[in-house]
């Protein structure tokens, strides 16, 4: 254990090089057992983010944060398995449809999720809001379900990529989240550990993402689809839009009922076109060329997968949401075209309203978000409902306005163009 020294490892990357090997697999395991203090792995995070790394040391940082935890295996399954990711964005429940839908094609789907950060949803605080249903299952538990429903979406065991946990919380209040190598590690080392045989990364770009231009997202996507693949997991990325939101909900509760209304066969176009091109991707990435997810949509069996799904984790499919307590309807100051929604914007309007957290151990609310009643494109009236915003906790409105202002524009729509949804696909 003292072949190495933080300062060493730190100077080195300060000063614009390579990490060997031996370096990074200390430097990992050291931090892990608290040997390594916070504020040298806070110093090395920002020589990193600052200096980068080759694409050998992005691999071996990864490696020994996998190495850091357990592995776990769906080898006992009778089928493939394929998970998906997305980097983070606002009124993003494309998991929620999808992974019922993959299930219900034939292709199991272990779906470790995460809660919000930040502006961004997280998918265990908007299922949380079904009355009953719990994110935390032992790996026996999941497994069992996976053979049983197909489909688990829950939260990442203590055991699995420990380096992650505890750099994640560091990263996150020293200014250190925004540099591709460490986002890519943090991301692949869970979903390598987690043991998937298929990978589809949904990487996000715009003003609602982390990654605010295409050349940044598409670089984060090669970086991650190259780790995957080195490691054995048959991964491919779609670089999707978030200059816009997703749909027409940000928030908990209402973000299942816009899911359910997408498993029912309704639901906004780009909700339904993201989930389908992502269920193909998956089930090309596993091996299973039949089934057309289209298809299998409208026939109703991802419906009854989710409520399998949901059922086996104590939930209640059936159950009336949590509707929040106050709402306040923003109408459309013009007649015009929607020309701009911003997701940031959004984004943050909903965080506001209590669908997100101040602090980490702060709880959700579950009715909390925006809805918006036009997406750009559309044509709105003066007057008419533009934006509701639910809250439990009123005196957030004011703070939730002030978001959203300079958020969206209305125009004659002569110059719009609508933007595509899907920007590129990296193998
Ligand atoms: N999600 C992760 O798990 N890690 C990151 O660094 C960013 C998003």
């Amino acid at each position: 254990m003292s072949q190495h020294d933080a300062v060493e490892v730190i100077l080195a990357k300060r000063d614009g090089g390579e990490l060997s090997d031996s370096q990074i697999d200390w430097m990992i395991s050291a931090y892990t057992q608290g040997v390594v203090a916070e504020e040298q792995m806070s110093a090395l995070n920002m020589a990193i983010l600052l200096n980068g790394m080759s694409r050998r040391e992005i691999a071996r940082w990864t490696a020994a944060m996998i190495a850091s935890g357990e592995r776990m295996s769906f080898d006992s399954l009778d089928r493939p398995t394929a998970d998906k990711h997305s980097t983070g964005g606002v009124g993003d429940k494309i998991t929620l449809p999808l992974a019922p839908l993959v299930a219900a094609c034939g292709v199991a789907v272990p779906q470790l999720s995460g809660r919000g950060l930040g502006h961004t949803g997280g998918t265990l605080d908007k299922l949380e809001s079904i009355p009953g249903w719990r994110a935390s299952l032992t790996n026996d538990e999941m497994l069992a379900q996976l053979a049983s429903v197909g489909a688990v979406i829950c939260a990442a065991g203590e055991g699995l990529a420990p380096a992650d946990r505890k750099l994640y919380a560091l990263r996150d209040v020293t200014g250190t989240v925004e540099s591709i190598p460490l986002i890519a590690s943090s991301i692949m080392s869970k979903k390598i550990a987690e043991g998937t045989g298929a990978l589809v990364l949904d990487v996000k770009v715009g003003a609602g993402a982390f990654m605010k231009t295409l050349s940044s997202a598409q670089e984060l996507a090669r970086t991650m689809v190259d780790l995957g693949t080195d490691a054995g997991v048959n991964t491919v990325a779609l670089v999707t839009d978030m200059a816009t939101p997703l749909g027409l909900t940000a928030g908990n509760a209402i973000e299942v009922t816009e899911s359910v209304e997408v498993l029912a066969g309704g639901g906004p176009a780009d909700v339904v076109e993201l989930t389908v091109a992502l269920a193909r991707e998956m089930l090309a990435a596993a091996g299973v060329s039949g089934p057309d997810p289209a298809e299998v949509l409208a026939s109703g069996k991802a419906m009854d997968a989710w409520r399998a799904m949901i059922s086996a984790q104590g939930g209640d499919p059936s159950a009336p949401l949590p509707v929040a307590r106050e709402t306040h309807v923003v109408t459309a100051p013009s007649s015009g075209v929607l020309t701009r929604l911003d997701a940031m914007a959004v984004g943050l309007a909903a965080w506001r309203l209590g669908a997100g957290r101040e602090r980490k151990e702060d709880a959700v609310q579950a009715g909390a978000g925006v809805t918006w009643h036009a997406r750009p494109g559309d044509s709105v009236t003066a007057g008419a409902p533009l934006f509701t915003l639910h809250t439990d906790t009123p005196e957030r409105f004011d703070r939730a306005l002030a978001a959203l202002e300079g958020g969206y524009e209305i125009g004659d729509g002569a110059a719009y163009e609508a933007t595509p949804l899907i920007l590129d696909r990296i193998s």
